[in-house]
């Protein structure tokens, strides 16, 4: 996993469409940017909208497809900058975007079997690595949660993929009732998968998610990579404020400039 060389851009605001209740996804024009990006990797966006004062701090998103000189992003509405952003698609004829950042996944394993894992909207960066796996030859197993099923969007697009989906939810409204950890315990007790020895695996969502479904991957004696969603500031290793400490004890990596992508077992989890 390595720091890639990045660009800023004035990116054309090709199309939005909002996904679900809160969020929303866009599609922008770069050709720089989509040639480069790796699956993993984010965007940094200045969010500037003409009819709202402009955040200091840049934003950042996860790259979740890319189709010739154009990417898109998912996002969110949690707090003033994503309730920008979201007028800004639909005003503004441009994004400033940095990108592409970090290191994204490590996408070196002759593993043919792919499990990838996803809390709510942490499907963003896993849905650029199943675009990625839909073009090698690969088994994927997707794997997704939400609290309800008005939760999920861009489900035609996985069935699609042909990859072998299950889905949870915590009211039970559709697929498994329980979380993704309880449905994978299950899944793995009715053979429908493996042994987890036998996948290589990918796991983003919030961090009690992905500390609880690491520990387990860890207890079966796997391992596998996650994607940190640490708050950032400058986004460029400068300001130490993404940092997160080392599981050997020696000192903290830097979400933005080593991460966002680490395997669980060299990390603390937050
Ligand atoms: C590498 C990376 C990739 C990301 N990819 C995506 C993505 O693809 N889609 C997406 O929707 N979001 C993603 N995020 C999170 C996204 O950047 C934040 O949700 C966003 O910056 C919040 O901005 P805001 O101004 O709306 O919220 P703020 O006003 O800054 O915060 C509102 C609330 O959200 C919380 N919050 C802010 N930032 C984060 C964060 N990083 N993680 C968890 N909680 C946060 C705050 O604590 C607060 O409670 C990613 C973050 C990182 C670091
Ligand atoms: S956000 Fe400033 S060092 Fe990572």
């Amino acid at each position: 996993m390595k720091e890639a060389d990045y660009f800023e851009v004035k990116a054309e605001i090709v199309s939005y469409k909002k996904e679900t209740s809160k969020i929303y996804s866009c599609i922008v024009r770069s050709e720089q940017i989509s040639s480069a990006a790796k699956p993993g990797q984010f965007i940094n966006i200045q969010i500037c909208s003409a009819l709202e004062k402009t955040p200091v701090l840049r934003r950042p998103f996860a790259i979740s497809h890319i189709d010739k000189d154009c990417f898109e992003f998912i996002f969110d509405i949690v707090g003033r900058g994503t309730e920008i952003l979201k007028k800004a698609v639909k005003t503004e004829k441009t994004l400033n975007i940095l990108a592409p950042l970090g290191n994204g996944f490590d996408i070196s394993s002759n593993v043919k079997e792919k499990l990838l894992i996803a809390g709510g909207v942490g499907i963003a960066p896993l849905k650029s690595l199943v675009q990625y796996f839909s073009n090698k030859d690969c088994n994927t197993t997707l794997i997704w949660g939400n609290r309800s099923k008005t939760h999920f969007f861009n489900l035609d697009f996985f069935i699609d993929q042909n990859l072998k989906l299950f889905i949870a939810t915590d009211d039970g409204s559709t697929g498994f009732e329980g979380n993704v950890l309880q449905l994978l315990k299950s899944e793995i007790n009715n053979k429908n998968l493996k042994d987890l020895k036998k996948y290589d695996i990918f796991v983003v969502g919030p961090d009690p998610m992905m500390k609880a479904v690491s520990g387990y991957v860890q207890e079966m004696n796997s391992r596998c990579q996650v994607s940190l969603e640490t708050p950032m500031a400058c986004g460029m290793g400068v300001c130490q404020g993404c940092a997160v400490k080392k599981k050997n004890g020696d000192g903290y990596y830097l979400v933005c400039k080593d991460g966002p992508v680490f395997y669980s077992d060299t990390i603390c989890f937050n």
